[in-house]
């Protein structure tokens, strides 16, 4: 069974503010989303790497992808939400020789301070399993559920709770199904979980975060400056 993964990079990181998508924006001298698939490509696990684009989109061709030549195949199928890109780039897949029990690792282009070993982690645990498993963090905070004057309703309880992250890693015709079934879903395991499926949960770190909001940029390059540090006194 081959492993890829697939990208969905056809939002437009509205909440981010700016007018241009938050997956081009400049982070330590690349474009976001090249720090995001640069840890894929070092995953030697990895067959390719399945980039889903807007239709329209003119950022990616300004950009330099020499490092990453070979791995990537650029699919300009994003849809109006992350689902319909990710199922419009799963199709896509199908018609390029992808098999059905082939895995399929999904990975926003957002978290693009996804550790390599994160990923080889999860490749591992999740070994033949028969359903597939997300990355995900235990909840560490107190819940609270807001009511409408955004005044405390509830307190909810964290036991047993868990933030999912990607990778979201699925058998390629599984997710497919899932998702023409379960279009209004947020995330992959959303869908699988609707066909009555218990992925499985592999522990990450909150490293490992959606950049959302315009601070979310600058904790980015920390995190992604302090790791090149720690390689560099290493070596
Ligand atoms: O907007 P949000 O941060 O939840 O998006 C998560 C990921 O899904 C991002 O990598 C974004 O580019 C992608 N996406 C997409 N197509 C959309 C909306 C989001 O590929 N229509």
């Amino acid at each position: 069974m081959t492993r890829y993964a697939l990208v969905p990079a056809a939002g437009s990181g509205s909440r981010m503010g700016g007018e241009k998508p938050k997956q081009y924006l400049p982070l330590l001298g690349r474009p976001l989303i090249h720090h995001t698939l640069a840890s894929l490509c070092a995953v030697p696990a990895i067959a390719k790497i399945f980039v889903v684009l807007a239709a329209d989109d003119a950022d990616w061709a300004r950009h330099d992808w020499s490092l990453l030549a070979g791995r990537l195949e650029v699919l300009r199928c994003g849809g109006a939400t992350r689902a319909e890109s990710v199922t419009n780039g799963l199709r896509a897949m199908a018609a390029m020789a992808v098999a059905a029990d082939d895995w399929v690792l999904v990975h926003d282009a957002a978290r693009a301070c996804l550790a390599p070993a994160q990923v080889e982690a999860l490749i591992r645990t999740v070994g033949d399993d028969p359903v597939g498993g997300i990355l995900a963090v235990p909840v560490a905070d107190t819940l609270k559920r807001a009511g409408a004057d955004q005044r405390v309703q509830a307190t909810v309880p964290r036991d047993g709770l868990w933030q999912a992250q990607t990778p979201q890693m699925f058998r390629h015709r599984q997710l497919l199904q899932a998702l023409e079934c379960c279009p209004d879903v947020t995330d992959e395991a959303g869908a699988i979980e609707a066909l009555g499926l218990a992925p499985r949960l592999v522990a990450a770190d909150a490293t490992n975060f959606k950049v959302t909001y315009p601070a979310d940029l600058r904790l980015a390059e920390w995190i992604l400056r302090s790791r090149q540090l720690s390689s560099a006194e290493q070596s």
